[in-house]
């Protein structure tokens, strides 16, 4: 079954093909990253327009790219939900009026579900049940994947996302945004020992998560050595702070597997890139006796590809949409 997927829930517009939820045709994404570089974000308007403006193209350059024409298509997924409004939008409105055009089925795809998929592509031994660390942008949660459609989450930040914690620090560090790849070339090399900060435990919940007080940290940081005309290792502060963000991760993710009984951890979404926190769950993995799955780096972040894996098994599961499908800001795994 070969699956036209279409990703758009932030500042990358991705189009892919897959098929039987293992196999990249083709998986073509264009980043908006330079666009909002400049604003040390991503900025809705200019994601929706840019959205607008690319999606056909990587569309027919998908079709194009994985050899096949639109009579080989077999459905249309899409991404629809959680991410900016106006940019999912546009992703569901192109994809329903290509099931519509091509008369086959529409895919509705949670865009963590998506992320959590896209281990599939890279390891075809990989089956649920699993614990999942998802770790982007916008969202920090452990899932538990019972099934390949049913999941729960058990544990999420309260307040801002690892991701958004990588670029606030970048951005204050004066480094580009997305800044969780500069803060890792950053930190190599850097002692993890010389500044100290703060690791959130969250009352209530032990598998919840909380990355504000990390972020106004290293900010208060960065701005009293400025007031002070001081001059702060950066090396050792992007070690430092990544530190803290996977000491924070890593030990969470391994106590909620033992406790939930598992043997198969997960970690999906784009900081699953970040080179110390892969390092440590693979130390804490072997040293548990886990089985560790971490996607190739270039399915960590947004794409379609991970759109088209979790829309097969969404899709054998009777998961189906119909013209009248939404876009969602915020919705449960
Ligand atoms: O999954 P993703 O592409 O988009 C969302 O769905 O949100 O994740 C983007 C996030 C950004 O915050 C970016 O700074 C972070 O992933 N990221 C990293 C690394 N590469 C990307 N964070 C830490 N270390 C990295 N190497």
């Amino acid at each position: 079954m070969k699956i036209l997927a279409f990703e758009s829930t932030c500042d990358e517009t991705a189009v892919a093909v897959v098929e039987d939820g293992r196999k990249i045709l083709t998986d073509q994404i264009f980043s908006q990253a330079q666009l909002h570089a400049v604003y040390g974000g991503v900025v809705p308007e200019i994601a929706s327009r840019c959205h607008v403006e690319s999606i056909s193209i990587l569309a027919q350059r998908a079709i194009e790219a994985a050899g096949i024409t639109r009579q080989d298509i077999d459905a249309v997924a899409v991404s629809y939900a959680p991410g900016l409004i106006g940019a999912v939008l546009v992703g569901v409105n192109f994809a329903k009026a290509c099931a519509l055009a091509l008369k086959v089925p529409l895919i509705p795809v949670h865009h963590i579900r998506g992320h959590i998929a896209a281990n599939y592509l890279a390891y075809p031994e990989l089956e649920p049940p699993f614990l999942c660390l998802a770790i982007s942008g916008g969202n920090t949660m452990l899932v538990d994947v019972r099934g390949y459609t049913d999941m729960e989450i058990i544990g999420s930040t309260r307040d801002d996302a690892a991701g958004e914690c990588f670029d606030k620090t970048a951005r204050v560090l004066g480094l580009p945004y997305p800044g969780g790849k500069p803060i890792d070339e950053l930190s190599q090399g850097g002692d993890d020992g010389m500044y100290h900060f703060p690791i959130s435990h969250v009352e209530g919940n032990p598998y919840d998560m909380s990355f504000s007080g990390l972020k106004t940290a290293v900010i208060n940081l960065v701005h009293n050595a400025q007031q002070k005309g001081e001059e702060l290792n950066r090396k050792g502060l992007a070690a430092s702070f990544t530190k803290a963000v996977s000491d924070s991760l890593v030990p969470r993710t391994m106590m909620a597997a033992e406790n939930l009984g598992y043997k198969k951890i997960v970690v999906a979404g784009g900081v699953a890139a970040n080179s110390r926190i892969r390092a440590d769950f693979t130390a804490a993995a072997k040293e548990k006796g886990c089985e560790l799955f971490v996607p190739p780096l270039r399915l960590c972040g947004d794409n379609g590809a991970m759109v088209g894996a979790q829309a097969y098994y969404e899709y054998l599961a009777g998961v189906t949409a119909g013209s009248d499908l939404n876009a969602y800001a915020t919705m449960d795994i």
